[in-house]
This record gives C-alpha cells, sequence and structure tokens, in this order.
C-alpha cells in the first residue's frame, strides 16, 4: 500500500519556494540592468540569507534536510543507479539527486560570494554591498566570474528541473507536490522520520539574518 507519508518539513519547503521566486527576480532584475540592479542586490542579499540558514538547517535541522543523512557514498549511488534501492531507503533526496543539491548550494553561495563584491562596471550606482572593501581590479574579476557562474547556475536548474520532469513521466513520481506539500507516497516500510522543532528553525532563521546584518553593516 503507497500512502503519503511526510517527508520535507516546512522550513525546507519555505527555503526551496523562496529560493525559486527570489532566483527569478534575481536573473529579471540582473539582465534588466539599469536601476533595476537595485532590486538585484535585494534578491541577491535574500539568496545568501537563504543559504546561510540552509547550511544551519543541513546540520541542525530534520532528518531529510541534513547532510548526515542525505549525501550518500558510491555504494548507495550505484544501489540507486541499479534500481535496487527502495523507496524507503530514500525518503528524501535520493542519492543521485544529493549531488545536485550540493551542487546547486556550492554554485549559489559563488553566485552570492562574488555579487557581493561585484562592480557595476557601467554606472558604479548599484556596486554590491561589499565592492567597497577590495580593490577595483578585483573586483571587476570578481563581477566576470560572477557573471560566468550564473551560466553554469542556469545549466544547473535546467537539469534540476529536467530531473523532476524525467522523475514524474518515467517514474511517475510527482516530485514537485511533495515539496508543496512536505508529503510522499513511500509505501508500507516508511521510515519514521525525525522532525526538528519550529522553534529552532526560527532561532536559525533569525542567526542567519543576524549573521548578514553583521557582515553587510561592517562595510
Ligand atoms: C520551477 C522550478 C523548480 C522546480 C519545479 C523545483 C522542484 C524541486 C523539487 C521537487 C525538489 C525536491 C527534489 C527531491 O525530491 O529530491 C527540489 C529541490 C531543490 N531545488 Fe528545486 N525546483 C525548481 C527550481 C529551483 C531553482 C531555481 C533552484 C536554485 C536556484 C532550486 C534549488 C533546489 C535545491 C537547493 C533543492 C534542495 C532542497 C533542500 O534540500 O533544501 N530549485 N526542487
Amino acid at each position: 500500500m503507497t500512502h503519503g507519508v511526510r517527508v520535507w518539513d516546512v522550513p525546507t519547503r519555505l527555503f526551496h519556494w523562496l529560493l525559486v521566486a527570489e532566483f527569478a527576480g534575481m536573473w529579471y532584475s540582473g539582465k534588466q540592468g539599469g536601476d533595476l540592479l537595485e532590486y538585484h542586490i535585494w534578491c541577491g542579499i535574500g539568496v545568501a540569507g537563504l543559504l546561510l540558514f540552509r547550511l544551519l538547517w543541513g546540520f541542525v535541522g530534520s532528518e531529510t534536510a541534513r547532510f548526515a543523512s542525505f549525501v550518500r557514498g558510491p555504494r548507495a549511488i550505484a544501489r540507486y543507479l541499479k534500481g535496487e534501492l527502495p523507496e524507503h531507503e530514500q525518503p528524501g533526496h535520493n542519492p543521485l539527486g544529493a549531488l545536485m543539491v550540493l551542487a546547486l548550494l556550492a554554485v549559489l553561495l559563488f553566485q552570492v560570494g562574488t555579487g557581493l563584491f561585484a562592480a557595476d562596471v557601467d554606472s558604479y550606482l548599484y556596486d554590491g554591498p561589499l565592492a567597497a572593501r577590495v580593490d577595483s581590479s578585483l573586483a571587476e574579476t570578481l563581477t566576470s566570474w560572477h557573471k560566468l557562474s550564473f551560466n553554469l547556475l542556469l545549466g544547473l536548474v535546467g537539469l534540476h528541473v529536467l530531473a523532476i520532469v524525467v522523475y514524474r513521466l518515467v517514474k511517475r513520481q510527482n516530485l514537485v507536490r511533495a515539496m508543496l506539500t512536505g508529503r510522499k507516497p513511500l509505501g508500507a516500510k516508511a521510515p519514521n522520520l525525525h522532525f526538528a522543532s519550529p522553534v529552532l528553525a526560527v532561532l536559525m532563521a533569525m542567526l542567519s539574518a543576524g549573521g548578514l546584518y553583521l557582515l553587510l553593516s561592517r562595510v
């Protein structure tokens, strides 16, 4: 029997859909340029806050959100690829999807990290909030890396969405619904997952916002 088992907590789902919204805002405002760069910077700061939260949540959050539980070794990846890993042994991200999650988080970190120091080489009106801390040639180098890594990020997002479509069409699994509702059909052997307290999530969100504020206000 298959039934919807709770796999994703609210903080992880909120993180994901806010990230998608901020990513869209960052993309649009970055491509338009001009005065929209002001919003681009705000979206980037928003993404930085979300990433800080997600990193903390990856250590103290619910079981399916923890890096230690979803990042698996080569043996689990091989079993997954051979179709030998049952659903209840991969309640959250599958072992291959976990690598994509790590890649997305790493490239997003690089993207916002370089963006904080990037210079608005056209008008110098909308420099990244930390650009004044480095000399202008370094700021310009970081700006070109920022532009290059966005292409890599777009490629990864494309692969990420493609994988979700393939799951829907080939494996007949609706991962989007799971990321929206938090529930997935895992079969009768569904594991008893640990969920972290919402209070802890609020504390981690405050810690991320506070950390980011301290970092940016020391300019
Ligand atoms: C409309 C487009 C998108 C859809 C439908 C979508 C859907 C999903 C789904 C279903 C998952 C869970 C996958 C699983 O079950 O293992 C997921 C995870 C994830 N997605 Fe997306 N995604 C989208 C766009 C994006 C974008 C634009 C980014 C980043 C720029 C992104 C980053 C991530 C990350 C980091 C995770 C891991 C979540 C976590 O563990 O915190 N996604 N996405």
